[in-house]
């Protein structure tokens, strides 16, 4: 009997079978010698929608949802979201450790370089209804560059995969920001190569007659704040996606596209945006009691609330809440604020809530700073899925050189019926 591993006996067959702990986890596959026969294919796990289930090894985030504990490559969320920059920690998720200036230097160079849209790209655009909604349009303008890019599906050639990353993390910005004048009738605004990540960010979003766009410090740094707290998050449902379509060997432009539609989802990235409606549909602080109540007999969830995997309040919530303020200073308090600040204190203290362990998470707060600054709610999990494509291209990354990853293709326990006949039309219905 191994100590570091199972023994299983089956007691169909009386038979004992040794399965050794690999990291905590045993490998599924070692469970597929557990047989009845040789006829048998053998025991399978059964897990939907992965609870339990560990998909990859990973050395980019690490997370503890009960001490509510977010490290990137082993760096505190909290030191990061101090004392560094977005692209600081976007080159840390991609390359593991934190630039020296010279590194920075030339990385900020190149993803500089690669801001500019193909001019098709625009007439692309244009395509879109006045009212297509952002993320459905920064979806499709994602997936769009790979008809400019074809070398892309290259994948196994670092230089190739650097090229697209740079290209993916400059352009990201320059898509949202055009989906965002396109909604209102504004002609584009090109990127300005003078301006940090965000600065240049904000002149795209809000750049109307004037020569050169001045962004407001405390604005430009509240964003670069937010976009390195949502930079990447282990493995969430849109980095699943995109491991699993990049596993195909599909090109880095339509795997990020389709990370981006599973964030897109209102239970994931698209929370932020469902929060203001559901602060807008309470109305006020009054309001709030019943609100919850309504929540607590399932008339809804509460967005902005529960993690599959915090089971503590959500650090990234905690920081946002203290950027807010910041924000406030320069905008004026957003209304809002007060009723989400009644919602958290009568949630954390009422039993439902406190029972199944659901905290503001890392939506909560974020959408009030959006719509603080200017943004309208729809763009809200446009400003998620910026940053977070270096957390999916550093995901996908991962998956491409490591040696154990394959096509994802899971197995099922099929319910379906036995084998059958095809009935002559003429006889179906009977
Ligand atoms: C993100 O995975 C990541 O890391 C994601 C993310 C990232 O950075 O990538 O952190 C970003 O997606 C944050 C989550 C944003 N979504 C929301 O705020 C939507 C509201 N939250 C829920 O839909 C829910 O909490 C999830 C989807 C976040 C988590 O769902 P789980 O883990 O599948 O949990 P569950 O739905 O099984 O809920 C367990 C219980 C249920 O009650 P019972 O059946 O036990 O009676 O808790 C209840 C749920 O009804 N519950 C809620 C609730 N969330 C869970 N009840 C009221 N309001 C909620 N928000």
């Amino acid at each position: 009997m191994d100590k570091d591993g199972l023994s299983i006996l089956d007691n169909r067959t009386n038979t004992t079978y040794e399965v050794p702990f690999h990291k905590g986890t045993i490998r599924a596959m070692d469970l597929r010698k557990i047989k009845t026969g040789p006829d048998d294919f053998g025991l399978m796990t059964y897990d939907p929608a992965f609870m339990n289930t560990a998909s990859c090894h990973s050395a980019i985030t690490y997370i503890d949802g009960d001490k509510g504990i977010l490290r990137y490559r082993g760096y505190p969320i909290e030191q990061l979201a101090e004392k560094c920059t977005f692209l600081e920690v976007a080159y840390l998720l991609l390359q593991g450790e934190l630039p020296t200036a010279s590194q920075l230097k030339d990385w900020i160079n190149n993803i500089t370089y690669h801001t500019m849209l193909h001019e098709s790209t625009k007439h692309f655009l244009e395509g879109f209804r006045y009212d297509a909604h952002p993320m459905a349009m920064f979806i499709s303008t994602v997936a769009a560059l790979a008809t400019i890019y074809p070398e892309s599906r290259h994948v196994h050639d670092p230089e190739m995969r650097r090229l697209q990353i740079y290209r993916l993390i400059g352009k990201v910005p320059t898509i949202a920001a055009y989906t965002y004048r396109h909604g209102l009738g504004y002609p584009y605004v090109y990127p300005d190569n003078d301006l940090s990540y965000t600065e240049n960010f904000l002149n795209m979003l809000w750049r109307m007659a004037e020569v050169k766009y001045k962004a407001n410090p405390v604005l430009a740094r509240a964003l670069d704040i937010l976009f390195i707290l949502h930079a990447d998050h282990e493995q969430n449902c849109s980095a699943n996606v995109m491991r699993s379509v990049g596993s195909s060997q599909a090109d880095p432009f339509v795997s990020t596209a389709a990370a981006a539609a599973a964030l897109s989802g209102p239970l994931h990235g698209g929370a932020n945006e469902e929060v203001l409606r559901m602060l807008d549909e309470i109305g006020s602080k009054d309001h709030v009691p019943a609100y919850i109540e309504g929540v607590k007999a399932g008339k809804g969830k509460l967005m902005g609330f529960g993690h599959r995997v915090y089971k503590n309040y959500d650090p990234r919530a905690r920081i946002i809440k203290q950027a807010a303020e910041q924000v406030f200073e320069v905008t004026g308090k957003n209304a809002k604020l007060d009723i989400a600040l009644e919602l958290e204190r009568i949630a954390l203290e009422d039993e439902y809530f406190v029972k199944r362990k659901l905290y503001p998470n890392v939506d909560f707060y974020s959408g009030i700073i959006y719509q603080a600054m200017g943004f309208r709610p729809e763009m809200f999990t446009v400003l998620f899925a910026i940053p977070r494509t270096a957390g999916w291209l550093a995901q996908w990354e991962e998956m491409v050189i490591d040696p154990e990853q394959k096509i994802a293709r899971p197995r099922q326990i099929y319910t379906g019926y036995e084998e059958r006949t095809v009935v002559p039309m003429d006889k179906r219905g009977a």
